[in-house]
Parts: structure tokens; sequence; C-alpha cells
């Protein structure tokens, strides 16, 4: 089970499930999940072969092909195993086989990632297909009503240390509605914070610094800034003192959250699977609680506040 330490002035918003009590709901977590609650997934572990993530080549920085390294520094779990399946051909004037991929990028990854090594390659492709398919499994349970249009099967393979506090920015202005499941699929801990949701803290500032002038726009636009001047961004990490929820993850764990809402910050972690839907507005239990519709209600509330100028 995660270790935790709860703070005394943060709302708790933190649950915990097993599978079993989430199935047994008609909705799964759908209603907890737009609340902004943080569902950890109890008694569970997903049965993962680390070994064989491990076996992975992480030092993507020394890869001298950019585009490739941007590629791969984006990688998803599904370039794994989604696509042709590669060809075996004989190395010139050995006996060695290699394998050629139709797709660059799975090519870069088998010779980089995988050292050109087709056992390392074939082990991670049955790894990542299995977590996968689970992952999709703990979607459906989860999530029974949910509707996904996209998958973006986020693949960790590097360390991430002191991130600062925030709400992610996925810079897509669009409407829509995202469920999140995330797995820490390294043997070390994952150790995570988590501070006040969004529209709860928006709203503690709203007057302070003039969120209104963001009513109407781009909601990304009022969280960069947020996270940036307010919060300090990256460069100065120290003016986000605020009380924060602590958690270390164990391995094989999973847990959801919506990352717009509830603001958090990586504070070691390692390898890790993040696997975002995106899923249609009209499947939502609740349509008016994604993330937009929150944000647009914040500023008709505080607008109605706000004293009439005479
Ligand atoms: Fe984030």
């Amino acid at each position: 089970m995660a270790t935790i330490v709860k703070h005394p002035e943060l709302v708790d918003y933190i649950q915990y499930m097993t599978l079993d009590e989430i199935a047994a709901r008609p909705k799964g977590v759908m209603d907890l999940f737009e609340d902004g609650t943080l569902i950890i997934i109890k008694d569970f572990r997903l049965p993962f072969d680390f070994g064989a993530i491990e076996a992975l080549d992480n030092r993507l920085d020394q890869i001298e092909d950019q585009k490739l390294r941007r590629k791969l520094k984006k990688l998803e779990a599904t370039a794994f195993f989604d696509g042709k399946p590669p060809v075996t051909t004989r190395l010139p004037g050995s006996l060695h086989t290699t394998l050629r991929f139709e797709e660059p990028l799975r090519q870069g990854l088998f010779d980089t990632l995988c050292r050109g090594d087709q056992a390392i390659f074939e082990n991670a492709r049955r790894a990542l297909k299995s977590a996968h398919d689970d992952l999709n499994q703990i979607f459906q349970t989860c999530f029974p009503q949910y509707r996904p249009t996209r998958l973006i099967s986020s693949l960790r393979l590097t360390e991430t240390l002191f991130e600062n506090l925030h709400w992610d920015n996925h810079s897509i202005d669009d409407d829509f509605h995202q469920a999140r499941v995330f797995c820490n699929i390294d043997r070390r801990k994952r150790v995570w914070n988590v501070g006040h949701r969004c529209v709860e803290y928006l709203e503690s500032i709203y007057e302070e610094h003039d969120l209104g002038r963001f009513a109407g726009r781009d909601p990304n636009l009022m969280l960069n800034y947020v996270a940036g001047d307010v919060l300090g961004g990256t460069r100065e990490i120290w003016k986000d003192n605020r009380p924060r929820h602590s958690i270390a993850f164990d391995p094989g764990e999973v847990w959801l959250g919506e990352s717009r809402m509830i603001s958090h910050q990586i504070w070691y972690g390692e390898r890790a699977m993040v696997y975002m839907w995106f899923v249609d507005l009209h499947s939502m239990d609740e349509p008016r609680k994604r993330f937009n519709a929150r944000v647009e209600a914040l500023h008709e509330r505080m607008q109605q506040r706000a004293p009439a100028v005479a």
C-alpha cells in the first residue's frame, strides 16, 4: 500500500478502493473522478516484468539524431507492439540476424533503447503489451460508460525529480474530458505531492491576481500564469509553499486522477506508464464537471460576486 502523509489543512480527496469495490458500483469511479478524487487501487499491483523494462537503454540524451531523440522522449507504449511485425534479416557477412521495421520510430527504438537486441525488444514488447491490456481493463472497470475517442499511452523511462507544484496543461484549448491512469513500473517508489485542486485554488487567489482577465479565453493561459508567475514554475520552485499531501506509490501500484484538477508534483520517480484517454463529453457522468466547464463556471460565479461599478 502506498505510504501517505496527509496535511491537516488540505481537503482529503484521496480514496483507496479495490477493483471489486469499483466494479460493484454501476458508475465505477466516474463520479468520484469527475469530482476531483485521487483514487488509488487497493490491494492491487500490476503484474509487471520490471526486468524487461530495466534492460532498455534509457540514455536518450546520447542519441545524436535530434528528431529521433525528441520522438523517443515522447514515446508511447504502443510503439512496442502496434504496427506491422518486424522482418528478421541476416546481417551481411554474418550468421546473426536483426529486425527491420517499417516505421522509422520503431526501428529507432529497436536500435537505441533495445541496442538492436531482439531478446530485449521481445521482452519489453511482451511486458508493455500485457500492461497495456491490464490498464485497458482497469479503464473499463473504472469508467464503464466512458466512450474514449483517443488514447495517449505515455511511457516514462527516465528519472524525474523535484517538479514544481502544477496542474497539467496539455496546450490543447479544446473542451475535452480526460481519464488518466498512472502506474509505477519501477522497483522503486514513485513519490508525489498533491495540493489544492484547481478551481478551489483559483477562487482563493482570483481577486488578488485579477484572474477575471482570463474569462472567455483558453483556460491554459490562466494555468500558465498561475503555475509560472504565482507558483514560481521550475525556476522559483520555492514559491509553491502550499500545503500538500505526500504519497509514495509502491512498485506496480495504479492510481487515477484528473491531473488538470489535482495539483501535483513528482518529487521522485523513475519508470512509469501514464495512460490518458480523451473521452466523449456526453458519456461523462456529469458533463458540467469537465475541466473547461468548471473554469467557465468559476468566472461566472466570480463575476456575479464582483461589486457593480458605479
Ligand atoms: Fe503533471
